[in-house]
């Protein structure tokens, strides 16, 4: 038995926002160059390669932050004193499982707010865990962390994690925006805790986004099948090469989906044609490497002040660390 209460609030509409889907990827399959936006490689089958990228030896950001938070997360609970945390992408809510431990252990928590774009995943997780910690109140929220964070609820001490170093997708423009919202959802003295992933060896990085196993290649040509499937399209799938690249001046991963031949695809739910020249690209997503000096700068722009960065050791041998994990406070 349990006296745990687990409520959802649903801000994604099913059917609702399918007009401007559409416009969307009208918008974003004839811009020049074509792109999408990263949600779009997340489908069922999307999300069990992405499970599997991170059991890659390459991809080394999933490890790396695990140690952080399992050496640290006691000491967060302890610095925030936060009362309600809030998970943004919180997907099952696996790594979260250390911090929950960390705060319920301390007999601070009280409110779990996982954010995710995934009903099914909410719900999945939020009676797993209202059953786990008895008493614990689960307010999940189904949402678009693009448009939704206004709709957090705002009770409680809160901290907001967003792990995994999802803040890599976002361009520079877009990670100033939702750095404000965040900012902007937050009241002084409540907390961010951010995972970003930092420059380092770029082979190492390369490897990291084009392992052996072929699994990120995989995982990124799925993504025309998502296409395919949503928008009644018949684009060769065969036809296209995945393409990781490293930007030495943006310091991301920039991955891109290029035609070996010319090719035309037709998008019946769209109404819409597409050619493709040889060798022209679709780029899928851009993943961002951070600098100390860079991410705290851009804390600071949008609000908040670092109050620890934390980093995971690279390989022995080397003195760069892989991967940090922020605790940043609203100001
Ligand atoms: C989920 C955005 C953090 O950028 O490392 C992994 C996605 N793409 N391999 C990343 C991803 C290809 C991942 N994030």
């Amino acid at each position: 038995m349990t006296d745990s209460s687990f409520t959802i609030d649903a801000h994604i509409e099913p059917g609702a926002d399918v007009d401007a889907i559409k416009l969307e990827m009208v918008r974003a399959l004839t811009s020049t160059p074509k792109k999408l936006t990263p949600k779009w490689l997340y489908d069922d089958r999307g999300s069990e390669l992405f499970d599997e990228i991170t059991k890659l030896t390459e991809y080394y950001p999933t490890e790396a932050e695990r140690s952080i938070l399992a050496e640290r997360a006691k000491d967060i609970a302890e610095i925030t004193g936060a009362d309600t945390l809030v998970e943004l992408g919180s997907g099952t809510s696996d790594k979260t499982r250390t911090l929950l431990d960390a705060f319920w252990d301390r007999g601070l928590l009280r409110r779990f707010v996982p954010f995710d774009v995934s009903e099914a995943t909410l719900i999945e997780a939020a009676a797993m865990l209202a059953e786990r910690y008895n008493g614990l109140d689960v307010h999940a929220v189904v949402g678009d962390f693009n448009q939704h964070l206004p709709k957090l609820p705002a009770e409680g001490r809160r901290m907001i994690a967003f792990l995994g170093s999802t803040i890599g997708n976002f361009h520079v423009e877009e990670r100033r925006a939702f750095l404000g919202a965040l900012a902007d959802t937050l009241e002084a003295g409540e907390w961010l805790l951010l995972g970003a992933d930092l420059v380092k060896d770029v082979d190492r990085i390369v490897k990291a986004y084009n392992d052996d196993a072929g699994i990120t290649r995989d995982f990124t040509l799925n993504v025309l099948e998502v296409l395919n499937r949503e928008f009644d399209g018949n684009l060769p799938i065969d036809n296209f090469d995945f393409v990781p690249l490293w930007d030495p001046t943006e310091e991301r991963i920039d991955i891109r989906l290029r035609a070996a031949t010319p090719c035309v695809a037709r998008f019946d739910a769209l109404d819409l044609d597409i050619n493709f020249g040889e060798g022209e690209e679709l780029r899928v997503e851009v993943s961002t490497k951070f600098r100390r000096e860079g991410i705290t700068a851009e804390l600071a722009d949008a609000g908040f002040e670092v109050a620890e960065f934390w980093t995971a050791d690279g390989p022995s041998g080397t003195d760069e660390a892989d991967f940090s994990l922020i605790l940043a406070r609203r100001v």
